[in-house]
Formats: C-alpha cells, sequence, structure tokens
C-alpha cells in the first residue's frame, strides 16, 4: 500500500488538462480556437484546442477517436452539427429540441452532446442589452434555419407571450412553428410571409434576423423597420460585418440595437468550462481580439 504524503493529499484538484478540438468543413474561418486559446492563456491551463478539417465522410472515424479518448471535448460546426446529434451517447434536452450538437464533452469513455447556442443568444442580450426580457409580449424572428431553431427556443424559455416567424419559405416557418409549439405552453408560435412584416412590426418588442442576409454587407429587400415601435430592440446573429445594414438600418432610426459578437463568444463559455473546470469570462478585450480578427479578414 503507497502512502502519499500529507501535504499532497490536502491539494484541491487541479483542472484537468486535456485536448479540445473544434471540427468542420471549412474550418479555417472558425474563430473558435482564438477565443478558447485566449481563455486558455488567461487561466494558465495546459491544455490545447485545435482546429480539425472533417469531411462529412470522415466524422464517423472521428467520433471513435473522441470515444477512445484523445480528446476531453470540442466544438462541431457546419456541416456536421445535425450528423453529429446521432452519433454521441447522450444529448441535453436543447440539443434533442433544436437538433444539432454544437459542443461536446466526452464523460467516462461517452460522448454528451449540447447545443450552446440557445445560452449564447441568451447572455449576448442579458449582457449588452439588459431588461430586453421584461415583458416580452412579441419578438419577431426572421428565418427558419438552424439558427432560428436555437433562437426560438432561447425566446421560448424566456417566456415570450408571442413569437412570429417571417421566412422567405414560407413551408420551412410553419414546420418550425409546429415543432416548437409541441414544448411550449406559455408562448403562441406563429408564421407570416415576408409581406405581412408590416402587421406585426407595431407590436413586436424584439427583431431578430436569423437568416444569412448581412452577411458581407447584404440587405434584406422586404423588411421596412420604419413600423417598429421606437422602443423595440433589433439584434442580429450576422457579425460579419459587426454593424449589419439591418442594425444601420435599426440604430438610424433611433431603435436600440445589439449585434450578433457577443452570440459567438458566450456560445464558447459553456464548452470551456466543461472541459476545464474554470467559467471563463467574456471581457472586452476578448471582444476587440475578435473584432480585430473579424477586420483582417
Ligand atoms: P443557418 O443554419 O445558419 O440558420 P440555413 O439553415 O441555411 O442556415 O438557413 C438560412 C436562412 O436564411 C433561411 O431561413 C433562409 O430562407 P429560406 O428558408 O427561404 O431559404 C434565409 N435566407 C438565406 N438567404 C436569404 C435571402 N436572400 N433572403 C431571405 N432569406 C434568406
Amino acid at each position: 500500500m503507497s502512502h502519499e504524503p500529507a501535504h499532497q493529499a490536502d491539494k484541491p484538484p487541479a483542472a484537468p488538462p486535456g485536448n479540445a478540438f473544434v471540427i468542420g468543413h471549412p474550418i479555417s474561418h472558425s474563430r473558435s480556437p482564438l477565443i478558447h486559446r485566449h481563455w486558455l492563456d488567461q487561466y494558465g491551463l495546459d491544455a490545447t484546442y485545435k482546429p480539425h478539417e472533417i469531411l462529412p465522410r470522415e466524422l464517423k472515424r472521428f467520433f471513435s477517436r473522441i470515444r477512445s479518448g484523445a480528446f476531453i471535448g470540442g466544438n462541431i460546426t457546419l456541416p456536421h452539427k445535425e450528423p453529429a446529434l446521432a452519433l454521441c451517447d447522450q444529448l441535453s434536452r436543447e440539443a434533442k429540441i433544436i437538433g444539432a450538437v454544437n459542443t461536446i464533452h466526452v464523460r467516462n469513455a461517452e460522448i454528451h452532446g449540447f447545443n450552446t447556442d440557445v445560452y449564447g443568444f441568451l447572455a449576448n442580450l442579458d449582457q449588452n442589452a439588459p431588461g430586453w426580457d421584461d415583458n416580452l409580449a412579441s419578438a419577431i424572428v426572421l428565418g427558419a434555419g438552424g439558427a432560428a431553431r436555437a433562437v426560438i427556443l432561447a425566446l421560448i424559455q424566456r417566456r415570450a407571450t408571442k413569437i412570429i416567424i417571417v421566412n422567405r419559405t414560407e413551408k420551412k416557418a410553419a414546420n418550425l412553428a409546429t415543432h416548437f409549439s409541441a414544448h411550449t405552453v406559455n408562448t403562441n408560435i406563429i408564421f407570416a410571409p415576408p409581406g405581412e412584416f408590416n402587421r406585426f412590426a407595431p407590436t413586436a418588442n424584439l427583431l431578430v434576423n436569423t437568416t444569412s442576409v448581412g452577411l458581407n454587407g447584404t440587405r434584406h429587400r422586404w423588411i421596412d423597420l420604419s413600423g417598429l415601435d421606437r422602443s423595440a430592440l433589433v439584434t442580429d446573429i450576422v457579425y460579419t460585418p459587426l454593424h449589419t445594414p439591418l442594425l444601420k438600418e435599426a440604430a438610424g432610426l433611433g431603435l436600440s440595437v445589439c449585434d450578433g459578437l457577443g452570440m459567438l463568444l458566450h456560445q464558447a463559455v459553456p464548452g470551456f468550462e466543461l472541459w476545464f473546470n474554470v467559467r471563463p469570462a467574456v471581457t472586452p478585450r476578448l471582444r476587440r481580439i475578435i473584432q480585430a480578427d473579424i477586420h483582417r479578414s
């Protein structure tokens, strides 16, 4: 029997070092390595966070590597967020409802899948637009893709009275309304075609763009913000550019705006905490680092 010296036994357990990853295709544009490496440096952790270019046909094999103990966990980005669902051993409630996994954690050789976009969306607004969910009567969500699913679940969690999904392809909006209505008793979820935006604008407290419109400065042709109430908040999940045409127009009308960079930063927090036992802070410094990288690209 071995006897450990008393001073060693009394030591608090150190955060376990480990290797973490982000997989996607393409992966070179991912800013997750910048975010997580900043935190690893800041907290002095002897761990790694590396990007891996993984093709769809390589996903299953990569999951075998994960299961064999090569990693403590990692992030999953396009196009693997949905296929990854079936490869996890356990799923969080949010990952199941959204139908996508963006974060995994290995526990006792089992792969646990999470979706941290709901948390990221909410934490961004909580940090940058405090009080945004007081009396959230009506929220308009533009888009009906993967990002819309996380935003709708987030708004359900904050007990929005009504969500209106407005999407170019009406059928997709209808499907989301049906899907999420089954997960709430408090929130009335409806859908409308773009042409009906003006009907819902005057009573909306919140407008969220979850479409890819805004990327590289593109604009919505069918959205006229002038019908929104002056107290409404407008937010965009697109963060390249940081000030999308939608946010610029909203700010020009005197509306409150919140950009989407904070969602990217905050969605990374739960993963880092799961892997390294440290809850990292989203600071102005981290934001400046990522903003500088966006400007460079
Ligand atoms: P993500 O997973 O990032 O949400 P996605 O699933 O491809 O991406 O969804 C993209 C969303 O942006 C969809 O709602 C799409 O509308 P359609 O369902 O009609 O395709 C929306 N979108 C993309 N380009 C658009 C455009 N030029 N005008 C309006 N909506 C657009």
